[in-house]
């Protein structure tokens, strides 16, 4: 365990179909609802499109040489429903597939696991026609086009994920219709359409484990929102892991409503009281095909609030001091989620812990002598790293990181202006750029994550790492490794 990291620990990097692969209509592939979207005159910044991205549908050989240099043991990448399949069921495309089965070979050539998402938000555009998530059969649909890409991949795909971040499709993309399809439904709609969306990621699991031909690991991607204690006192504990897994308002931005059904079989009690008549009637068998077991629970956390106990012993959040670190996407740095995260996913739902998304948007550039100092991405890692590691020094099984993005790429509604990356793309020219991060991050990897304690290169004098951290109003991380 040097570094505090298990010899197994997973270190990797992560990315999605659309957002990266461009190439969206040639080879057969069908229309998504993203691209659909980034039509619609000001719903992408900049009238930005995924049309192009970052072209990996053709570079993806170099983008994996990329990874190979940097040491990156899995990649986790998506595929693309509608490349694969045009209208969303029925006739394959077989370029689509192709892709996907020379896209897994080149990884494992490389010595690098491809971890496999099947649905990171780009839905066939056929499929909406036909009412999309609020349509049952979706559940049916999700299960054939598993069953198709596993039937491929899967002689050689360890490890899979059903849905990435259903809060958010749903949320954003059917409530607040700022991500595709671009719909305001009402609350009964949403919480129908998550139903079945919860019903295609339990027949998504039976597909994986019905179809693979070799054993694999089955998990799937939910954003986590995650309050975490200001202090350490059991009473402020408390009230963070009550208010993590409550729910208080009529959206979707929770845990539990998504979580509960797939992990414990049923949908949360105080989301019931709170939904009351638009909670979608559940039919006989449909909690046991949401409750499939699963192998891990992968969770997308980039940030977290800090909360203490009130009088009442309910949780009250914490007000970050005024100019406390933030992101350029504005959110909040705060590295202690990915310590409570991960502790409280595994007291709740007792399931192994992987870190599918984490990372930070940074206002990067290329410098005249060629290197991108993005020397606040290490940072924010270091950080998180650290007390993720203090997680896993806990006793909370974590068994791997991917860092959100390999590269720069399409980030929705925002187009091209957040830059999330380890690797610089120039959209123009097409031409990457390791990043520093990239460096700082293959040293991480190539030390089991013992070189989180070495100071960060710089050419000037530096405190003593144990001095150095401690931001006010904070808890703060000690990097001296206690
Ligand atoms: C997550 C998404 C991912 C990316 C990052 C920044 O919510 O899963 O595609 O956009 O945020």
């Amino acid at each position: 365990m040097e570094g505090g990291f298990a010899r197994s620990f997973v270190w990797g990097a992560a990315s999605s179909a659309y957002q990266l692969e461009g190439a969206a209509a040639i080879d057969g592939r069908g229309p998504s609802v993203w691209d659909d979207m980034c039509k619609r005159p000001g719903a992408v910044h900049g009238g930005h499109t995924g049309e192009v991205a970052c072209d990996h549908y053709h570079r993806y050989r170099e983008d994996v040489g990329l990874m190979e240099g940097m040491g990156l043991q899995a990649y986790r990448l998506s595929v693309s429903w509608s490349r694969v399949m045009p209208e969303g069921v029925g006739a394959l495309n077989a370029k689509g597939l192709d892709f996907y089965d020379r896209l897994v070979d080149a990884l494992l050539a490389a010595g690098i696991q491809p971890w496999v998402t099947l649905f990171h938000w780009d839905y066939p555009m056929a499929l909406l026609h036909r009412g999309g998530w609020l349509n049952r059969d979706c559940a049916s649909w999700f299960a054939e086009y598993a069953a198709v890409v596993v039937q491929r991949l899967g002689d050689r795909v360890s490890h899979w994920m059903t849905l990435n971040e259903p809060q958010i499709f749903i949320g954003l993309g059917h409530g607040d219709g700022t991500h595709a399809p671009g719909l305001k439904l009402s609350l009964a709609e949403r919480l129908l359409a998550t139903h079945h969306a919860l019903l295609a990621h339990g027949r998504g699991v039976q597909a994986i484990r019905g179809n693979t031909k070799r054993r694999c690991l089955v998990g799937w991607a939910p954003v986590m929102r995650v309050e975490y204690p200001e202090t350490e006192s059991a009473a402020d504990i408390d009230a963070a892991r009550r208010s993590t897994f409550s729910i208080t308002q009529k959206d979707s931005w929770n845990n539990t409503w998504f979580a509960d059904p797939v992990c414990l079989g049923h949908y949360p009690a105080d989301g019931l009281e709170l939904f009351g008549g638009d909670a979608p009637k559940v039919q006989p068998g449909d909690m046991e095909t949401i409750h499939q077991p699963l192998d891990f629970f992968g969770a997308n956390i980039y940030s977290g609030t800090p909360v203490r106990a009130g009088d009442d012993s309910k949780a009250q959040v914490v007000v970050a001091a005024p100019g406390s670190p933030e992101t350029a996407f504005r959110w909040s740095v705060t590295p202690e989620s990915l310590y409570w995260g991960p502790r409280m996913i595994q007291e709740r739902f007792n399931l192994p812990v992987v870190i599918t998304e984490n990372g930070m948007s940074n206002v990067d550039w290329i410098g005249v002598d060629g290197r991108v100092r993005d020397g606040a991405r290490i940072d924010f890692m270091r950080r998180y790293l650290i007390s993720l590691r203090r997680a896993v020094r806990d006793g909370v099984d974590v068994r791997g990181y991917f860092h959100w993005s390999i590269m720069d790429n399409f980030e929705w509604a925002e187009g091209y202006r957040h830059r999330f990356g380890l690797v610089h793309v120039d959209y123009t020219t097409q031409q990457r750029v390791l990043k520093d991060s990239a460096h700082w991050y293959a040293r991480v990897i190539a030390t089991n994550g013992a070189s989180l304690d070495e100071p960060v290169e710089t050419g000037l004098p530096q405190p003593a790492a144990a001095e150095a951290v401690v931001w006010s109003g904070r808890t703060g991380i000690a990097t001296n490794g206690r």
